[in-house]
């Protein structure tokens, strides 16, 4: 069996005449394929605006500039990607770590408690982990009660919809963003993307992306005007080509996730190995993510990884606390109080899942999961 990556990108032929052909136009940079990419991506959606970037990390620092101002404290996960703190960092801002739930996501009802305590608590960023959204209803709750700005990290869960409301709708968040790197559910190779319905916002977006620079029709042809502190955090046409011709494929990619999905959850029911959750119809599956408890058994998380790497099966694990970070360390955290993101830091590994996965290599997964850990 050749090696089992836990994620990859699925290019087609389809894909690969998108991109040639916009080497062969005009426009290599911001051209017309970067609008009709966002444009296409806030209608998936159902946002009214989409600003595309050059990776996830991008649209949140540039979200973050929007959202943020120096010094707010800000509720967020210690179960992601750097990124996501490392975003309010970057605004000058002060992330609060806060446990996580059951299911992986930051816990809502902790963060009430927060709130509850300290006023001056000013937004939240939650991530909606492997694809699995966060509670819209207290997020809704949450704003309304508490009067705070929600910003939804989806690099997980484009296509994903809970009770309707679609990931990157910011039905009840000011933004979402998405990342469009390999292992994620679509690619631009790097390319990531902000939703938001708010106008305001939504140019504040376009100027930082572009050097903070503002160009108007009443402008002499050359010049142009810095208000702001900008960035280049574009995304280039060739990049959209791939994006517009891999979303129109993206139902179908979901559609291969939740079947293998399924797969694992029968073939793991009962056994030691406990999916962090069950199909439910609401994710979007970007990881699939179990929980063994390895102090039951002989055998170490680590000795685990290393004998299905012999048997050419990639797992990961998703994630390291960011709390715990060294860099976070230097700066005074690490010893929040975090007992079930601690106890699924130890247990937690991500199989592979991708849609090109076949059923063999699904069978195959399954059975050196149960030999190794028997
Ligand atoms: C939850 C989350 N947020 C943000 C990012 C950053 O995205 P990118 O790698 O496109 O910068 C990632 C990427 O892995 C992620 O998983």
């Amino acid at each position: 069996m050749n090696f089992i990556p836990y994620g990859k990108q699925h290019i087609t032929s389809e894909d690969i005449q998108s991109v040639i052909e916009t080497l062969e136009s005009d426009y290599l940079t911001t051209g017309p394929k970067v609008k009709e990419f966002e444009e296409k991506v806030a209608s998936f959606c159902g946002a009214k605006y989409c600003v595309a970037v050059s990776n996830g990390t991008a649209a949140l620092h540039l979200a973050s500039l929007v959202l943020l101002n120096k010094e707010d404290k800000v509720l967020t996960t210690p179960n992601s990607f750097l990124a996501t703190s490392n975003a309010i960092l970057y605004a000058g801002a002060k992330p609060l770590f806060i446990d996580i739930a059951e299911d992986g996501n930051i816990d809502l009802d902790l963060c009430e408690k927060m709130l509850q305590e300290d006023s001056s608590i000013k937004a939240l960023y939650g991530v909606s982990f492997s694809g699995h959204m966060l509670q819209q209803e207290k997020l809704q709750y949450l704003k309304e009660k508490y009067d705070i700005v929600i910003l939804e990290d989806n690099a997980h869960a484009i296509g994903a919809v809970y009770n309707g409301i679609k990931a990157g709708s910011c039905t009840n968040s000011e933004m979402s963003i998405f990342s469009f790197h390999p292992v994620k559910h679509l690619t631009t190779g790097e390319g990531g993307a902000i939703t938001t319905n708010s106008q305001e916002m939504y140019e504040k977006l376009l100027v930082l992306r572009n050097h903070g620079m503002v160009k108007t029709p009443d402008m002499k042809p050359w010049e142009y005007e810095m208000k702001s502190l900008g960035y280049n955090y574009r995304i280039t046409d060739i990049q959209c080509a791939l994006g517009i011709s891999q979303l129109k494929k993206l139902p179908d990619f979901i559609r291969r996730r939740v079947e293998i999905a399924k797969k694992y959850d029968k073939a793991f029911a009962g056994s030691i190995v406990k999916p962090l959750y069950t199909f439910d119809g609401t994710s979007s599956y970007h990881l699939y993510v179990v929980l063994v408890d390895f102090t039951k058994l002989t055998i170490s998380k680590e000795e685990m990884f290393e004998e299905l790497k012999k048997m050419h099966v990639g797992v990961q694990l998703h994630y390291i606390p960011i709390n715990k970070q060294p860099y976070y360390k230097e700066l005074g955290y690490g010893s929040e109080h975090t007992p079930v993101m601690d106890r699924y830091y130890q247990e937690c590994f991500s199989l592979p899942m991708y849609p090109k996965m076949t059923h063999d290599q699904q069978n195959y997964v399954i059975e050196s999961l149960f030999e190794v850990l028997k």
